[in-house]
């Protein structure tokens, strides 16, 4: 049975990438997208979101837009790598939009879905800040034992990217995680420490120019923007493809190996707020219900997206 997700995201090329591999991934059924203010303002990552769904043919899945700034601290887009759009492209031209937003709030889309569903039935997929999720447990505090799990892109327990502890996602809304973190759902942190792994080398450029279609010609275009930006903003060769890992795992759980681990947010550290950590002092306690992701198989991980690529036409 193919895995039912809402995909909550703030596309965002590495988002983009991840709309496309659950579209075009018969293990995934993609019930629904919400957005949220992140990488750049809700409205741009809106419009994101609807161009990438576009090109998806994601005509008939709903896509609500959300919470447009943190629960407590000032938004900060990430221009330097995701440019003024929140998702700047080189040598791609994006179609007009032809998927319509849908009235309503994506936090109540979100209690809404969970609730409609059995429990166990919804895993929720947050790739950006994770406003939209704290608000909707905090609204709806049943959602928390109806859903699956909560695989989400975020954290790292060794290194951080906004900060030198701090992963942008955590570090823009960390009250927000902390709820999150913190609920009794089982929650799989696919953090830096994994995604740093899932580079977009040019011989994975490569692979989906070669597919000679209009999903595989943009992933190409996301990816020339995203390997100038991240050498200029992080300094890396090629650009690490954080958001689609989440989906990668669902679909295969040997593509991203994870350890059982305590973790939490910290929220008043002066050089720490943001930080994901993880309790590697012991072994896991039986109740633990929080893991980290920390092996990608590179091959495994490219050959989902590519295959989920070409599917799309
Ligand atoms: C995360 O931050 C965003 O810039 C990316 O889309 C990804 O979700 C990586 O730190
Ligand atoms: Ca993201």
């Amino acid at each position: 049975m193919a895995r039912k997700i809402i995909l909550d995201c703030d596309p965002g090329h590495d988002d983009a990438v991840a709309i496309l591999l659950a579209a075009g991934s018969p293990e995934i059924d993609l019930l629904g997208i919400t957005t949220v203010g992140g990488n750049q303002t809700l409205a741009k990552v809106t419009n994101n979101a609807r161009q990438v769904m576009t090109i998806a043919g994601l005509i008939d899945v709903p896509l609500h837009a959300g919470c447009a700034r943190p629960l407590v601290r000032r938004a900060e887009v990430a221009a330097d790598v995701h440019g003024e759009s929140g998702m700047e492209i080189h040598g791609f031209e994006l179609p007009a939009p032809s998927v319509a937003v849908e009235p309503g709030h994506a936090v109540d889309y979100i209690i809404d879905t969970v609730m409609a569903h059995e429990p166990g039935e919804i895993t929720l997929v947050p790739t950006g800040p994770l406003t939209n999720i704290a608000m909707a447990v905090r609204k709806e505090p049943r959602i928390a034992e109806r859903v699956r799990e909560v695989v989400l892109m975020g954290g790292g327990y060794h290194e951080g990217n906004k900060t030198a502890t701090a992963e942008f996602n955590i570090a823009t809304d960390p009250e927000a995680a902390h709820i999150v973190f913190n609920e009794a759902w089982p929650l799989v942190m696919v953090g830096l420490d994994l995604t740093h792994q899932a580079l977009a080398t040019r011989e994975v450029e490569q692979r989906f120019a070669a597919l000679g279609t209009r999903a595989g010609d943009f992933v190409v275009g996301l990816c020339g923007f995203f390997r100038e930006a991240y050498r200029e903003a992080q300094g890396f060769d090629d650009p690490p493809v954080h958001d689609p890992c989440t989906i990668a795992y669902l679909i295969d759980p040997d593509v991203a190996s994870t350890v059982p681990v305590p973790l939490d947010v910290e929220l008043r550290g002066e050089l720490t707020a943001g930080m994901t950590v993880a309790d590697f002092r012991a072994p896991a306690p039986q109740d633990c219900t929080t893991s980290v992701a920390v092996k990608l198989d590179h091959e495994g991980f490219w050959d989902l997206v590519v295959g989920a690529v070409e599917r799309l036409h």
